[in-house]
């Protein structure tokens, strides 16, 4: 059976959405109380697994599941062997550099040789800083990283900005953008090039939905 992995958190309604408008109903994960981590649509046509973001190209990578649902800013971090077939322009962010406003720092060559950088995507932060031949020290955390520069234990992050709330109420301020990130349909490379469960259907069909909001801009 086809099988879909999708996203906990903040893409989840979106993805289920886009499921839904393709015929495939995967609502029971959003109903309160929900503990199920894979359903079967009442069809019986496909299967969907509840995955950590981070988890989702790993089931696809290893064809447990043939699609997955997931950011771009995951795919840039973890570097999966998985085909991204369509962007499906929802779940808006982008990965920034931030600093507390009170620093002085303006642009992330300003920031000291050797300083500290806390973020949750240590590979996209590492690549960055490289890149830009400035040595830091990347310090790995799993969240609230924001805390890393108001606390003292690190002068900037990296890390996802969406509304800007989060760094608005936190004292700090965006001083560089590493990449936008949407959220991006991916398939398990062997699977789409067999067209396993029928999938290049369900592919195009999604692509077809996705379409008039991009025509609609
Ligand atoms: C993400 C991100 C920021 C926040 C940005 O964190 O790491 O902290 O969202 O969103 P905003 O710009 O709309 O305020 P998440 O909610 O995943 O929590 P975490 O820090 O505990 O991982």
């Amino acid at each position: 059976m086809l099988t879909v992995a999708i996203a906990k958190g903040g893409l989840l309604k979106d993805s289920i959405r886009l499921l839904q408008s393709i015929g495939l109903d995967f609502s029971a994960f959003l109903e309160s109380g929900n503990r199920q981590l894979q359903i079967i649509d009442p069809n019986h046509r496909a299967r969907a697994l509840l995955v950590r973001n981070s988890d989702v190209p790993v089931y696809v990578e290893y064809g447990q599941a043939q699609l997955g649902i997931v950011g771009y800013d995951v795919l840039r971090e973890t570097s999966a062997n998985v085909s991204q077939l369509v962007d499906l322009r929802f779940g808006h962010c982008r990965m920034s550099v931030a600093v507390k406003a009170n620093s002085g720092y303006r642009s992330p060559i300003e920031l000291p040789l050797h300083g500290r950088v806390a973020s949750k995507f240590v590979h996209c932060a590492r690549e960055y800083f490289q890149n830009l031949d400035l040595p830091v020290e990347i310090v790995p955390l799993y969240g609230s990283v924001e805390l890393g520069p108001i606390t003292g234990m690190s002068e900037a992050i990296v890390d996802l900005v969406a509304t800007g709330n989060t760094l608005r109420e936190n004292g700090l301020i965006e001083i560089d953008v590493l990449f936008q990130s949407t959220a991006r349909l991916i398939a398990h490379p062997l699977s789409y090039r067999l067209n396993t469960y029928g999938l290049h259907s369900y592919v195009e069909e999604i692509r077809e939905k996705v379409k008039p909001l991009v025509e609609s801009r």
